[in-house]
């Protein structure tokens, strides 16, 4: 039985250190060590033998064990770095292939012509402020010179939170907001841009929309300064030879009141689809802000003067970048997004 084991020993480590891949040393395990391994078949034959050697014989299996499972570790062990390092060789990286291009995000078209206008104006000395998107009925109509009865409110029907609450329809209570808190500071001097609501919903009109609202209030402020500060803004918007064309028009909050045209920057005012053959397009509401305005919020009409603008931001991305339908803005479509 001694020999019979020797002889396992001599073969087994034999076997394993010439195992050439790691599928056959697993073979080789089951083949000695296994639960039916040759080591085990042999084992089974102890009962024949004196109880005196037993012991004796019974050590040297253990020690065949350990010396053949040390062997099957180190073998283990080399064939598996061997098989890396094959990996390694195999897996060449062509670092001459074009790389996979990383999409990268784009602002959305609304924020970039909000950056723009507010980039125009800033740079003419315009300062940005904001206010409140769920707004007083008070500063929405009332210190705009539109009393509760006043028919214009049907012009902007909105939405209601209480009698006295509404979501704002327009960015021009920012107006009274800034000149309530500054006065008698001068020059007011501000844009406003924001998010406005209303109850249309249609290709050009939508429930939610952004307008920015221009204040400017000084000594001496004049319509000439309306017009000039307009001008400069659609030059730099729209292209150096823009002309502005100013209709009357009627707010209760400024007097006299007009809207702002623009010259067709797409046919240059000979008539064409974007201008709807007039030649001209409307961008702006405007005008001297109302004396009743001034009083309301803190200054004396009778000293200093003003004008106001608001505009439509969703109306100027349609006409610059040439957009028909205003909902596209509000889908979020990545494949429409990221034309910009
Ligand atoms: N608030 C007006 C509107 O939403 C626009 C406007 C602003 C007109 C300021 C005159 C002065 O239609």
């Amino acid at each position: 039985m001694r020999e019979e084991l020797l002889k396992i020993q001599e073969q087994g480590s034999v076997e394993l250190n010439n195992a050439q891949s790691l599928e056959e040393l697993n073979q080789l395990r089951i083949k000695y060590l296994g639960k039916k391994g040759l080591l085990t078949q042999v084992l089974r034959g102890m009962g024949s033998l004196e109880a005196s050697e037993r012991p004796i014989v019974g050590q040297l299996a253990n020690e065949i064990r350990d010396s053949l499972e040390q062997c099957l570790a180190a073998k283990n062990k080399y064939l598996q770095e061997k098989a890396l390092l094959l990996r390694l060789e195999e897996e060449v990286i062509d670092v001459t292939l074009p790389g996979r291009p990383i999409k990268f995000g784009n602002k959305h078209p609304l924020t970039l012509i909000l950056e723009e206008i507010k980039g125009i104006f800033t740079g003419m000395g315009f300062t940005v402020a904001d206010g409140p998107e769920v707004e007083l009925d008070y500063y929405n109509f009332e210190a705009l010179n539109i009393p509760k009865d006043h028919p214009a409110r049907d012009m902007q029907d909105s939405f209601y939170i209480t009698d006295e609450i509404l979501l704002r329809t327009h960015t021009s209570p920012v107006q009274a907001r800034v000149m309530q808190a500054m006065t008698p500071e001068l020059p007011v001097k501000i844009i406003a841009p924001g998010k406005v609501f209303r109850r249309d919903d249609d290709a050009t009109h939508s429930p939610m929309f952004h307008q920015v609202e221009g204040l400017l209030v000084d000594n001496k402020i004049t319509f000439a300064d309306l017009k000039g500060t307009l001008l400069s803004f659609v030059r730099q918007m729209f292209g150096s030879d823009r002309q502005i064309r100013l209709r009357p028009s009627y707010f209760p909050f400024t007097e006299p009141s007009a809207e702002v045209d623009v010259s067709c920057f797409n046919c240059g005012g000979q008539g064409c689809r974007v201008c709807k053959d007039t030649g001209w397009i409307e961008i702006l509401g405007s005008g001297m802000v109302h004396p009743n305005v001034l009083q309301m919020s803190g200054y004396n009409p009778e000293q200093v003067t003003g004008f106001a603008f608001g505009m439509g931001v969703e109306r100027i991305a349609m006409l610059k970048y040439g957009i028909d339908d205003l909902r596209l803005l509000f889908e979020n479509d990545v494949r429409f997004l990221s034309q910009f």
